[in-house]
């Protein structure tokens, strides 16, 4: 990647296995195997995620009692897809579903997918990042009273803990509150470890290669309790699981969650945390601004108070040989994984004090708070607006019109607009100034639907 990279790439993104170095012995000595030899089908006795008995059952009944669940599913299409059989399987067709304005695209799809309305809630910002914060009990309920005032009552409640960024939410009194207000909920943990069954959630969906050992795809959805029950769950995996999951991607699944739970996967990631903490506090001797968060191994730069922009300074990183696994406006993500790299503590300081040398300046102006209500839902449904015929107009003629596509910087795949939302002229404006800030991520067209 670039001939002029003196060294080898400085890799600081996911997966969080770092390039094989912290792989799950299992999952080592499975791909020392003659290659394909593990490729397996569902034969008997091997069995697969939604069969009652053989090898895969075996290892989802073990990682359920190791994580504290009742019931696991390992899946083969990543988070996304158990994102996307949880919502099916909490709300019926028709049925609204709160969603928080920082999800994941994938459960924008899985309203699509299963005719759910979104009711979006709206979260508090940070203005010196432009990060979204994880919301506090209050405005939750907020939120909930907001929802249950007129419409039918929502059928769930989804959360993000961590964020990509690793910003937790006191999620013990958020759970409860959902749980007073009669609501089942979902935690995306795609970025954590399946602790927000300990804080009540009903159901928990991890993306194990972001927070453990295991390979891209490989994820897992965690259920407990009686509020969501499992023959509503495995008719929705049914529905959009391949009939083929992949052997290896469920090895994987299996491996990373018993290593993660075993003495030498503690071990390795004591290890990390504290090679992680002794930077941090580095870099923070060296004045560089990171990010208060909750994940000792997502090192998170300030860029805006350091006058960069985050998707410049992990342009000129790359040239230098950092991968960087998140850029935004106001901030760089990095993620150091379970085993980061050597030179890390090394290189990471100097580059980091070079960019600020080379392109720092005064601080980035605040980032505005999108302009949106604390709860909504999109005018038109959204399955319908997405397929509805559509024509591209410039943002700054978009207001008053309906949107018919996503406006989705990706990373991190958060939509900044939905479709079926009708755009107002303050979030016409916004996303204009979103556009700017997101360089060569956000067209200056955005796609609405024919005579709206
Ligand atoms: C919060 C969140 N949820 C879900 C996902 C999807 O995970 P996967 O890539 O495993 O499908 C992501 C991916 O970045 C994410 O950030």
């Amino acid at each position: 990647m670039g001939p002029f990279w003196r060294s080898a790439p400085l890799a600081l993104h996911l997966p969080a296995h770092g390039r094989g170095r912290a792989l799950a012995p299992a999952l080592r000595r499975l791909l020392r195997q003659p290659p394909g030899s593990w490729d397996l089908p569902e034969l008997p006795g091997f069995g697969g995620p939604l069969e009652p008995e053989g090898t895969v059952a075996e290892a989802q009944g073990r990682a359920a009692a190791l994580l504290g669940a009742e019931r696991c599913w390992f899946g083969v299409n990543g988070a996304s897809g158990l994102l996307q059989a949880a919502l099916l399987a909490l709300g019926p067709s028709g049925s609204r579903v709160l969603l928080p304005r920082n999800l994941h695209r994938s459960l924008l799809h899985g309203c699509v997918l299963g005719g759910i309305e979104p009711l979006l809630y709206d979260l508090p910002s940070d203005p010196l990042t432009g990060l979204w914060q994880p919301p506090q009990p209050e405005r939750l309920e907020r939120v909930l009273a907001a929802a249950s005032d007129g419409g039918s009552p929502p059928a769930a409640l989804v959360l993000v803990d961590p964020t990509y960024q690793g910003l937790v939410a006191d999620l013990p009194a958020l759970v409860a509150l959902a749980h007073r207000a009669g609501l089942p909920v979902l935690v995306d943990q795609a970025h954590g470890g399946g602790e927000a069954l300990g804080a009540g959630a009903d159901l928990v969906v991890l993306s194990v290669q972001k927070s453990g050992t295991g390979l891209a795809q490989s994820a897992a959805l965690l259920a407990q309790g009686d509020r969501v029950a499992p023959e509503a769950i495995e008719r929705a995996l049914l529905w959009l699981q391949t009939s083929s999951p992949s052997a290896l991607l469920l090895a994987s699944t299996a491996a990373a969650l018993e290593h993660g739970a075993s003495d030498a996967g503690r071990r390795q990631r004591h290890r990390a945390e504290a090679r992680a903490a002794r930077l941090r506090s580095r870099l923070e001797d060296l004045g560089l601004p990171l990010v208060a968060n909750g994940d000792p191994l997502r090192l998170v730069l300030a860029t805006a108070p350091l006058g960069i922009n985050g998707l410049e300074a992990d342009t000129w990183m790359l040239q230098r040989g950092a991968i960087a696994e998140l850029p935004e406006p106001g901030a760089l993500t990095f993620c150091l994984g379970l085993n980061p790299p050597r030179g890390l503590e090394r290189r990471l300081p100097r580059l980091l004090q070079d960019l600020r040398r080379a392109l720092g300046g005064q601080p980035l102006p605040s980032f505005t708070a999108p302009p949106l209500p604390l709860l909504a839902a999109p005018e038109l449904p959204i399955g319908v607006a997405w397929r509805s015929p559509a024509e591209a107009v410039p943002l700054e003629r978009a207001a008053g019109r309906v949107a018919a596509a996503p406006i989705c910087p990706y990373p991190p795949g958060i939509p900044l607009l939905v479709p079926g939302e009708r755009i107002d002229a303050a979030r016409a404006d916004w996303l204009q100034g979103q556009r700017r800030l997101w360089p060569g991520q956000i067209a200056d067209t955005v796609s609405v639907v024919v005579g709206s």
